[in-house]
């Protein structure tokens, strides 16, 4: 690596601060001024703006992802005896949460193409326990939400929305589809906060009114608790923030999808395509590129490759949750889901933030071929 060939981060949110800065220091004088740090009044603001750019009824604002999908579940009352179904190919909060209720997280393995839940799968697994059904909309591409839904029937879907806000599955946006969508504003997501918060949707107003006071340990009026809920509001400071960039989330996400084109021209260009799987748009899954996530022959030496050049990569996720310590105890084996297994060994994510600049683009891609050209 020398000076004119400096390294390409995986991610850098330093440059989208260059663009809001401003911006999110006056939002943050605001608050200030106010010194209405808890359900101020950027918190109602944020969630009215969220529900109309998501197009739900209703949109409460949370801690976080985890919280998201965490309080979405007892606000169905899953705990002990329960089952919920999701992906063994995830983030570890997808199952973390079922397991903290008590319920038995069952896994089913995701279909090749999209990464995510396989709608056969998921047929097989639903018993008379199964309490709640959680897809997960992973890397930002919608699951095959039509099918999913006729095999749920009556069963409530939580949908894991932590990596697709923006993303529209036949022009409905996730977080619309099932019963709640759970979305996660972690730094590094498409809309990222300064610090961990969270959002929940749900079209259903009864269960709306119910999470609203699921945050504030169920409690209706002050002092006056109908059930156990938790502390799970989301921080006025970072709802100002969100404040901020929602308006700019679109033509960030316009800006991942170009790249993910060109990444496509330019693996095609460079007669990669025998080496290199890019994601597939599927049509009407609405990929919005949280992670721009490929398939690669010889996954682990490219990387090694890459990183000595300062290209940066990473691997999500390479353990499937059936076989991590803390499930030992759920009973799957190795080679319980072929396909996630298979995935572990060869999905590389690359940069594809929207800042990215394509000269970087063409530096990840020209590593790349130089690896394969040996
Ligand atoms: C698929 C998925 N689910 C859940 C979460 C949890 O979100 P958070 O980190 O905001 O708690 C994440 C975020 O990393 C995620 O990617």
């Amino acid at each position: 690596m020398t000076d004119t060939n400096p390294p390409v981060p995986l991610f850098d949110l330093s440059r989208q601060w260059l663009e809001v800065k401003d911006d999110v220091h006056a939002a943050l004088d605001r608050v200030f001024a106010t010194q209405h740090f808890i359900l101020g009044p950027d918190v109602p603001a944020l969630e009215r703006e969220c529900a109309d750019y998501l197009k739900v009824k209703r949109a409460v604002g949370v801690s976080s992802g985890t919280d998201a999908l965490l309080s979405a579940l007892m606000c169905l009352g899953v705990g002990h005896g329960d089952e919920v179904i999701t992906t063994t190919y995830t983030f570890f909060a997808s199952a973390g949460v079922i397991w903290r209720l008590g319920a038995k997280a069952v896994f089913v393995d995701i279909t090749a193409d999209d990464f995510n839940m396989d709608p056969v799968a998921l047929a097989a697994a639903i018993t008379p326990r199964t309490r709640a059904i959680m897809p997960v909309h992973l890397y930002g591409q919608a699951c095959d939400m039509d099918a999913i839904r006729k095999v749920a029937g009556d069963i409530p879907i939580v949908e894991d929305c932590c990596q697709a806000i923006g993303t529209e599955y036949n022009g409905v946006s996730v977080g619309g589809l099932g019963t709640f969508g759970a979305f996660s504003f972690f730094p590094t997501k498409n809309l990222g906060a300064f610090g961990d918060a969270g959002l929940v949707t749900t079209n259903d107003e009864a269960l709306g009114e119910r999470m609203v006071d699921m945050r504030v340990h169920g409690m209706r009026p002050k002092y006056v608790h109908h059930f156990v809920g938790g502390n799970f509001r989301i921080d006025a400071m970072q709802a100002a923030i969100l404040r901020v960039k929602l308006p700019r989330l679109n033509g960030w996400i316009a800006k991942r999808q170009e790249g993910a084109r060109h990444y496509r021209r330019l693996f095609t260009e460079a007669g990669l395509l025998g080496h290199i799987t890019p994601p597939p748009e599927l049509p009407g899954r609405g990929h919005t590129y949280h992670q721009y996530v490929v398939r690669a022959e010889r996954r682990d030496a490219l990387r090694e490759h890459l990183g000595t050049g300062g290209l940066g990569t990473e691997v999500y996720y390479p353990i499937s949750l059936h076989e991590q310590d803390c499930f030992t105890e759920l009973g799957y084996a190795k080679g319980a889901f072929p396909v996630a297994e298979k995935a572990e060994t060869e999905v590389m994510a690359m940069p594809i933030f929207p800042e990215l600049r394509a000269d970087e683009r063409e530096r990840m891609v020209a590593g790349i071929a130089a690896f394969y050209r040996g």
